[in-house]
């Protein structure tokens, strides 16, 4: 890497300024709308021993190695990757491909939460909030539906022109300031929504719904699949965001001493998420006088359905608390989204010495017009809903299995290479136990987690979808991303 472009490269103003910047990244619609369901699906109370397991053999681990690879080799997934070992900038392009498929669906949820701050006003979705969600709001209709459903259209339209927005403002100017004015924001709006969901008549019957232990749920391999796949989306970790965001950090950087204060971050803030959710959801039941299992639905359901019902049986509250709760999700969501574009936007500045702003017009540009095709249709909730179960559970666990497996068992050299670099600026000294989780636990996790999703995708498929919709928007996207890493890797680098 010649000194001019190590010179050129931008650079967070200080290290606060990364660190809520990756917190921005990590805490996102994965805290609010994946983990309490998540959590609640997978043996309630019983869960937090997985997530805990997995939040400290495979998330902390790998995003110190993250972190450790971003910052020696200062570039986004392929050009750090290729830094490592030549053949890995592949690997690298897959994760620019996860990236890019996650950037689309996740604008799209992002704008569903922004139309629901103004319906949330008056309570617009009227008594029925399940027939409001996908009839009159979303206008699912049968099958594969493409027509065009105009307010999706302009809600798209809007996450898409504030993400460009920030990230043409570059590292500093755009991502760093966006992220100092959203984090302390969202903590506020979030801690009052807490607070108030908690007062609420009935809260304890959520919150035991949540952590009464089902211990049964242990033994069942799905529950640890979950765990997993949960804890790289929500630390944003194996899919190349916290190694981009750690290659903008100046020399002198304590990574460590970074990552355990952004892990933590996002735990609470997903822990705070679930006891206020669940408390919201234990007043629903008792108010209905129906059973808890009753109220609580699982996935985007969670966040459109339950959350509207219960927000209109809040009486005098019901505005306050819509406008904080969607604000929340939108304000957490959007500063994620703009680090899971950062990725493919820097991983092409690198690759072809593009400008910023050329590549945010034709990176994000170009995503936000596949975006805006797909979800303002009659079945953006079905493509949503594949993508993501693909996106997560083939595309982040698989990207995350191969970088790992390429550094700590095919160049071995590597790793004591990085944890020295991490060691010589950091405050938390990395030493045998990170080895032995990168070397063996994180790796064989990762490789039971992979294959077992793999069977169940193939003998039983996902969801009550038809197996063409399945086979386009599941395993087409797999396609693109094996097509996309092999492509992308050939291309000659123009810098
Ligand atoms: N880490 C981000 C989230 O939790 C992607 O939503």
């Amino acid at each position: 890497m010649t000194k001019q472009r190590e010179n050129q490269r931008e650079n967070w103003s200080a290290r606060s300024g990364f660190i809520l910047a990756a917190i921005g990244s990590a805490v996102g619609l994965g805290n609010i709308w994946r983990f309490p369901y998540v959590t609640y699906e997978n043996g309630g109370g019983a869960f937090l021993i997985p997530y805990l397991i997995a939040l400290f053999t495979a998330g902390l681990p790998l995003l110190f190695l993250d972190y450790a690879i971003g910052h020696k080799y200062r570039g986004a997934p392929p050009t750090a990757y290729k830094r490592v070992a030549k053949p890995m900038e592949s690997v690298g392009w897959w994760q620019v491909m996860v990236t890019l498929a996650i950037g689309v669906y996740y604008a799209s949820v992002l704008s569903w939460a922004g139309s629901y701050i103004f319906l949330s006003w008056g309570q617009k979705w009227g008594e029925d909030t399940e027939a409001f969600f996908f009839n009159t709001y979303l206008q699912t209709g049968e099958g594969l539906a493409f027509g065009f459903v105009p307010h999706l259209f302009f809600g798209l339209l809007v996450v898409w022109a504030v993400t460009m927005f920030i990230l043409y403002g570059g590292i500093k100017k755009g991502v760093e300031v966006a992220n100092k004015i959203f984090i302390p924001l969202l903590i506020v709006l979030f801690t009052i929504l807490v607070i108030q969901a908690l007062r609420l008549p009935g809260a304890t019957i959520g919150l035991d719904a949540l952590f009464t232990p089902n211990w049964a749920a242990m033994a069942n391999y799905k529950v640890w699949l979950a765990a997993y796949g949960h804890i790289f989306f929500s630390l944003s970790v194996g899919f190349g965001i916290m190694l981009t965001y750690a290659s903008y950090l100046k020399p002198k950087s304590n990574v460590t001493g970074s990552g355990v204060v952004v892990g933590l971050a996002n735990s609470s803030f997903e822990l705070l998420a679930g006891i206020g959710v669940f408390a919201a959801l234990g007043f629903m039941a008792q108010s209905a006088g129906v059973e808890f299992k009753e109220v609580v639905s699982g996935g985007i359901g969670l966040a459109f359905i339950a959350f509207p019902k219960l927000i209109s049986s809040l009486g005098a509250g019901a505005d306050l608390f819509g406008f904080l709760f969607f604000t929340s999700l939108v304000v957490a969501g959007i500063t994620s989204m703009v680090s899971i574009l950062q990725v493919p936007i820097s991983a092409f500045q690198d690759k072809l010495g593009w400008s910023r702003k050329k590549s945010v017009t034709i990176i994000a540009g170009g995503s936000a017009v596949v975006s805006i095709l797909l979800f303002s249709t009659h079945s953006a909730i079905k493509f949503v809903d594949i993508i993501d179960h693909f996106a997560n559970n083939i595309g982040i666990v698989f990207g995350a299995l191969l970088s790992i497996v390429m550094i700590t068992w095919f160049k071995r050299s590597k790793l004591p290479e990085l944890e020295q670099h991490v060691n010589a600026i950091s405050s938390i000294q990395l030493g045998q136990g990170w080895r032995f989780m990168m070397t063996v636990v994180t790796p064989l996790t990762l490789l039971v987690a992979f294959v077992l999703s793999l069977i169940a995708l193939i003998t039983t498929g996902y969801g009550d979808y038809p197996v063409f919709m399945q086979l386009i928007f599941g395993w087409g996207i797999v396609l693109m991303f094996i097509l996309g890493a092999l492509a992308l890797s050939r291309l000659k680098d123009r810098q």
